[in-house]
């Protein structure tokens, strides 16, 4: 049971915001809720009051006439100043929905309502689950009080993608559903103790490597580096000690991983080579172009009038994956990814299993457009010498996790073995 501060804002996701009371408070935890102003022009105070059991505040001068006590606890003798002593008495404040505005004064620390100045008032864990038009969730100003917002250790919530409220509108920003809210609750107020990764060191690749053709033009691909980046959130939650080397990405980055930027296949090769005889486990989760232009031009190339076609002489690219697979030590974990193409993909990666002498491989067939590439979702097979586990189309968080428990249990019989 946990005491949960929550912070509603504005928006027309209010209203799921009493969902989620009504889970948590099933789920027997005590919640009181405060609102901004503009939130109530959307939800009444009444039904945050009916479904926690406690007043609802949204004025710091406001008296709490349950003296910031939460249900089931004796309120003080004396009246305290309700945002110091809610969020005092709280294990933890989630603030769902929080609107663009919200995010962006928690981001440069404003405290002018009830809300933004109990979250200053926070010193335990802090949970944002933002909502708003999928433009403003896209805007630079909104991806920066973000990233300042993680950096300082906010729990984000990533909105969902779907339809959003205003009539024909479609994109990411719709509130995460309640119940995906309470698992981070529950998951917060979890006690420090053991994690099952304590200890690993991992080194993810992510992203797609570019091979230059002259000053201005590459050799690319559509890799976006969410798996990789999935990969090393899941892993540092799980206690592992990460590092990413990432090709050409543009994702947020998460303040407990270290961050190492290239972009072409000898740059990755050379960041690789560097960082794999301290690494415990590799997952070379890049896609890396594997033909490069020879001599790529240092100025950018002019077509001549009259010409209709230009010839590039290609050479390969360097097997990371295999270079190090052929030099790895007991003790090392390496696992490949590929991205194959139909009926066969399989059959391919469990012969890349053998010919690159990988202790895993993760197989996703890129011929179905709602996985893979650029997309939130994959579904893939983690293929083994010993076991083939399919992992259904889900999050790429989710195929994340089974993708380290699968590292996990190779590693386990390793142990046993030796
Ligand atoms: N890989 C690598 N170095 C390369 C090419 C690929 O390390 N030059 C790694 C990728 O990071 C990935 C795996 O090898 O983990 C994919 O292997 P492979 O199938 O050989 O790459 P593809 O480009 O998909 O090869 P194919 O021509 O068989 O489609």
């Amino acid at each position: 049971m946990a005491r949960v501060l929550l912070g509603v804002s504005g928006g027309i996701a209010a209203y799921k915001a009493l969902e989620l009371v009504r889970l948590a408070t099933k789920a027997g935890h005590a919640v009181r809720a405060i609102q901004t102003p503009t939130s109530q022009r959307f939800v009444g105070a009444a039904s945050f009051a009916a479904l926690t059991g406690a007043p609802v505040l949204t004025d710091e001068f406001e008296r709490d006439a349950a003296r910031g006590a939460y249900p089931g606890d004796a309120p003080p003798e004396h009246d305290p100043i309700s945002h110091l002593e809610l969020v005092h008495n709280a294990d933890v404040f989630v603030i769902a929905p929080a609107s663009v505005n919200t995010l962006a004064k928690l981001a440069h620390g404003l405290a002018d309502n009830l809300l933004t100045s109990a979250a200053l008032a926070a010193t335990g864990p802090v949970i944002v689950a933002p909502a708003m038009n999928n433009h403003m969730w896209e805007h630079a100003a909104t991806r920066a009080n973000l990233q300042t917002l993680r950096q300082r250790g906010v729990i984000v919530i990533e909105p969902g993608t779907g339809e959003l409220a205003s009539k024909g509108e479609y994109g990411a920003g719709r509130l995460a559903e309640p119940p995906e809210i309470l698992a981070a609750i529950e998951a917060a107020i979890v006690p420090p103790g053991p994690k099952p990764l304590d200890g690993l060191k991992l080194l993810v690749t992510a992203g797609g490597t570019r091979e230059p053709i002259d000053s201005v033009r590459y050799i690319g691909n559509r890799s976006s580096g969410r798996m990789g980046f999935a990969l090393a959130e899941v892993a540092a939650d799980l206690g592992a000690e990460v590092t990413v080397i990432a090709a050409n990405v543009g994702l947020d980055r998460d303040p407990r991983v270290s961050y190492l930027d290239v972009s072409t296949a000898e740059e990755l090769r050379s960041a690789c080579l560097t960082h794999f005889s301290l690494t415990d486990v590799v997952l070379m989760a890049a896609a890396v172009v594997d033909f490069r232009p020879g001599a790529p031009a240092d100025t950018k190339l002019k077509k001549q009038t009259g010409q209709d076609s230009m010839r590039l002489e290609l050479g390969l690219t360097p097997d990371i994956l295999s270079e190090l697979a052929g030099t790895k030590k007991p003790g090392q974990t390496v696992v490949g990814f590929a991205a194959e193409h139909g009926d066969k993909a399989l059959d391919y990666g469990r012969e890349k299993l053998k010919r690159k002498k990988l202790d895993a491989i993760v197989v996703n067939d890129i011929s179905r457009p709602d996985i893979g590439f650029d997309a939130t979702h994959n579904e893939v097979t983690i293929v083994t010498a010993d076991r083939e586990t399919s992992v259904p189309r889900s999050a790429k968080q989710d195929v994340a996790t089974a993708i380290l428990g699968e590292v996990s249990r190779l590693r386990a019989e390793d142990v046993a073995r030796a």
